[in-house]
């Protein structure tokens, strides 16, 4: 198929969604956030008290788990099983327990199997950590973006401290180095840059700076 797929992947909270929904929006691509659906798996094995140990139990609950995306603009709407919990999902219970959730074995095949599928003949903007490594090695541009720890702690408490005024920087900043340590050091498609991802440090750029640098490797490819 000659459908166009870009890959981003990169550390927690380093703009990898703002820049693909930009680029979605710029170029009428699908854009699909590969880390919301790790996070309804997670909210779904909280909310049932899912033994993570118990292979049997994660087996049965996914096949109860159905994620979907609604794409009434270029944000994510996810449903879980009809439901949207697109805001559920960014909450501290999720984000503290999705990289556990992530890193198990039936989980990623069940997610990377769907992610696939998504892909399938359309042209599309997906972001996550092994985008580029495992799920469409193909991609005809894949990116690896980093940005300074403290910057992208910064960036994400002023996201999510509106609507959680007890939230701490220091919470943020442990979340984000807690996720990557365990992302990066996990046996089963561990965050690494593909050999051929370009790296996009995004520390001092803007949005709009970001998005150019991506639209000028893209072009050749449209
Ligand atoms: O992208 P986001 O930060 O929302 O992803 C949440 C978590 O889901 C990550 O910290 C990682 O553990 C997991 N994830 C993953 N593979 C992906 C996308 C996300 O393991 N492709």
């Amino acid at each position: 198929s000659n459908n166009i797929v870009i890959a981003i992947d990169g550390y927690s909270s380093c703009g990898k969604s703002t820049i693909a929904k930009a680029l979605a929006k710029k170029l009428h691509f699908i854009y699909i956030d590969s880390g919301a659906m790790y996070r309804a798996v997670t909210l779904y094995f909280l909310r049932n008290n899912i033994d993570l140990k118990a292979p049997e139990q994660i087996t049965a609950a996914l096949k109860n788990i159905h994620l979907n995306f609604h794409s009434r603009d270029y944000e994510t709407h996810i449903m879980l099983n009809d439901e949207e919990v697109s805001e559920e999902i960014r909450l501290m219970p999720v984000s503290e327990n999705v990289s556990t959730v992530s890193a198990i074995h039936a989980v990623r095949v069940e997610m990377v199997k769907q992610q696939q599928r998504m892909g399938k003949s359309k042209n599309i903007v997906m972001d996550g950590r092994d985008i580029g490594t495992v799920v469409f090695p193909d991609a005809q541009l894949k990116l690896f973006m980093t940005a300074d720890p403290l910057v992208r702690a910064e960036r994400r408490f002023k996201e999510l401290t509106a609507k959680n005024p007890e939230l701490t920087l220091e919470d943020v900043f442990d979340n984000l180095a807690h996720r990557d340590y365990q992302d990066t050091t996990r046996a089963e498609s561990p965050l690494t840059r593909a050999h051929d991802a370009i790296i996009l440090d995004n520390t001092n750029l803007t949005p709009d700076e970001q998005l150019a640098f991506v639209v000028e490797r893209v072009t050749p490819f449209l």
